[in-house]
């Protein structure tokens, strides 16, 4: 496919991203979020997506560590974020919880195995992001994946989306649209298919490619914040177009507003573009 103005995320595209806020809402009004990730030794990823999903406007923010013994109990630079154990989280049954975002440092060990299907049995009638290590747990284990009432958006970058699909990373670059399609097709998912021209596919083919972003982007925990940020745009009621549409675009237009500022893109940070990325929204 050729890409033409009609397939590229601009701007102009992304107008429920910039609503104001009524005067008159509470916490409960941006819906509450729970990230599940964060295995032994990467605690951060979870929190960057945590983090994100809080600076982009969700209500309230659960962080479920898969993680046998957490170090952390709280993220002391971010004490807004609710850290628990994954089984606390999921055992749950009044947490509200409008959102999941899974995958985000999950591992891929049996217990990870575990706890995605806990995870996605949990969320089957609620929007979920997966990303990450859940993409590749997935893969591995197709059984495992429930039937699902809600929509949901599969986030990989292109070794993820190999093996989803069962080919090699070559093969998935050759022909990212077709490929995001295929992918998007064969899990009825909203797919955001990462990299340098993130392609965008809805579940019945509709696709966009990313006309925002820059090489900054290209290091470790931006894909963490990506997931966030969509799955914080989900929590405040923005439909799935809209919210994987926008949340690709602004991430990669919080990188290029950072460069503008003389911040990367060598040695951009993660952290950096969740800030970055609130301000935008802040300023339409
Ligand atoms: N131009 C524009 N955007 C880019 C570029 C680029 N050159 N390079 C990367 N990006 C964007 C991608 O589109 C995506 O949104 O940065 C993000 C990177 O996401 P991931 O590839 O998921 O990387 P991340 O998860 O943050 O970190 C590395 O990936 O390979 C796995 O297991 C590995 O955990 C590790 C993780
Ligand atoms: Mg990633």
């Amino acid at each position: 496919q050729s890409i033409g103005t009609g397939n590229l995320i601009r701007r102009a595209d992304c107008k429920t991203l910039f609503v104001s806020r009524k005067h008159d809402t509470h916490k409960g009004s941006f819906g509450t979020l729970a990230v599940l990730g964060g295995g032994h030794g990467m605690t951060g990823a979870a929190l960057l997506a945590s983090r994100a999903a809080l600076h982009l406007g969700a209500g309230k923010v659960f962080v479920g560590l898969a993680e046998a013994n957490p170090a952390l109990s709280c993220d002391l630079l971010q004490p807004e974020l609710m850290l628990r154990p994954a089984a606390s989280l999921l055992g749950k049954k009044d947490a509200g919880i409008g959102v999941w975002v899974v995958g985000c440092g999950l591992g891929t060990d049996q217990g990870a195995a575990d706890w995605l299907a806990a995870t996605l049995h949990a969320a089957r009638e609620t929007p979920t992001v997966v990303d990450a290590d859940a993409l590749i747990l997935m893969a591995a284990n197709p059984k495992r994946v429930p039937a699902r009432k809600a929509a949901w958006v599969l986030t990989p970058h292109p070794r993820e989306a190999a093996q989803l699909l069962g080919c090699d990373t070559a093969a998935i670059q050759a022909n990212r649209v077709a490929q995001a399609r295929r992918l998007a097709a064969k899990y009825s998912a909203w797919v955001v298919l990462k990299g340098a021209g993130t392609v965008v596919s809805s579940p019945d083919g509709r696709w966009s490619v990313n006309g925002s972003g820059n090489a900054g982007l290209a290091t470790a925990g931006t894909g963490d914040v990506l997931a966030g940020m969509i799955g914080a745009l989900l929590a405040q009621g923005l439909d799935m177009d809209d919210a994987v549409r926008g949340g690709v675009w602004l991430h990669g237009a919080a990188a290029q507003d950072l460069s503008a500022r003389g911040i990367g893109p060598i040695g951009l940070t993660a952290g950096e573009v969740i800030a970055a990325a609130r301000d935008l929204r802040n300023r339409p």
